[in-house]
């Protein structure tokens, strides 16, 4: 056989082979057969000395034609085999495995809790309104009955933003209660009122587990003709009710606010069932405070022009945070403020 029968016959066994070459391993076994270093057509070509003279170009151009025609068809091969496994990777997925859960977001807590109060005082009729977080001293104070120099300041540790001897009514501060939006909003209005305002208030206080130098509370003002203490009573049992349960009872205590008079705070009760198990986790009083109230102090309602012998009405004040505390059994109130999620996670 000379060199040319030889080529031929390569040629067709490598066909076979080819066709024989069932993955990627075997097409790579092919390639070192037919073209490795000492590969068939490899050591076929570096025999040429012993190829006549005249046959040596034809012989060596024949050859190299070989090794390029199989090195193309292996490459060939090895992409069809690529784009197959891909192929055969997809077959192998299971489409009745669960899928993955994408990870969704949800209103903050604090954000639930101000709704679900605001929601129930809509439902008895509030409106709900908003204020500013930065205030003057004349709305924070003046207005609600507690002038300059007055001891019963020392009841909001405030932070001022200027003027920090507070030497004018105009001086600004970041508000210490949501109490300011009373004389703002009657001033700027006629009765009837009925309003909620959440809203953020802050501090300069240092914090621990029940207190922050920034939070929330919800203030609310019914303002009209006739409007007596029997109404600040019912209204109050009846979100406290809505918010802890039927079961629970409310009591009322006297109390001092300076815009306020009479001026209460309003407890509800944690009675121990008869398995000696109180409702509110953590706590050990038959009695927890949940917010202030009061009717309307005369002084404030002649501060925005309204007649105290003809209007009377009744306010009260609360902090979201704490209330969702005592219901949700939240042992502190930094939880709020940590952005920690596994906290979060539980409100979602
Ligand atoms: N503003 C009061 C506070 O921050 C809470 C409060 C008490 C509001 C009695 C009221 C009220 O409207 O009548 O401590």
């Amino acid at each position: 056989m000379n060199v040319f029968e030889e080529l031929t016959q390569i040629q067709a066994e490598f066909q076979k082979d080819l066709k024989l070459a069932l993955d990627l391993e075997q097409l790579d076994h092919l390639k070192i057969k037919y073209i490795g270093r000492s590969g068939v057509v490899t050591t076929l070509l570096r025999s040429i000395s012993s190829v006549k003279k005249e046959d040596r170009p034809k012989f060596g151009s024949k050859a190299n034609q070989l090794k390029s025609e199989i090195s193309g068809l292996i490459a060939e091969k090895i992409d069809v085999f690529k784009n197959d496994t891909d192929l055969r990777k997809a077959e192998n997925l299971d489409v009745t495995l669960p899928g993955r859960t994408p990870v969704i977001g949800s209103l903050h807590p604090t954000t639930q809790i101000v709704q679900e109060i605001c929601d129930i005082f809509v439902s008895l009729g509030f409106s709900v309104i908003e204020g500013p977080e930065i205030e003057f001293d004349k709305y924070n104070f003046e207005m609600l009955n507690i002038p300059k120099g007055h001891p019963a300041r020392d009841m909001w540790s405030t932070m001022w933003i200027e003027n920090p001897n507070h030497s004018n009514t105009n001086s600004t501060l970041l508000r210490t209660h949501t109490s300011p939006m009373q004389a703002r909003f009657m001033e700027a209005t006629s009765p009837p009122i009925r309003i909620v305002v959440p809203g953020k208030c802050y501090r300069y206080e240092a914090t621990d587990s029940t207190h922050e130098w920034h939070f929330y509370q919800i203030e609310g003002l019914v303002v009209d003709k006739g409007i007596n203490f029997a109404n600040l009573k019912g209204t109050l049992y009846e979100f406290a009710k809505r918010i802890f349960g039927n079961d629970r009872k409310v009591r009322f205590r006297c109390d001092y606010f300076p815009f306020v008079e009479p001026g209460v705070d309003m407890s509800i009760s944690n009675f121990k069932d008869s398995e000696g198990k109180r409702p509110i986790k953590g706590r050990d009083e038959d009695w927890i405070e949940i917010l202030g109230a009061g009717m309307v102090h005369p002084e404030v309602l002649k501060g925005v022009g309204y007649d105290p012998d003809i209007y009377t009405g009744f306010a009260f004040g609360m902090g979201p945070e704490r209330i969702s505390m005592l219901r949700d059994g939240i042992d502190d109130i930094r939880h709020f403020y940590s952005n920690d999620l596994r906290f979060l996670s539980q409100f979602v």
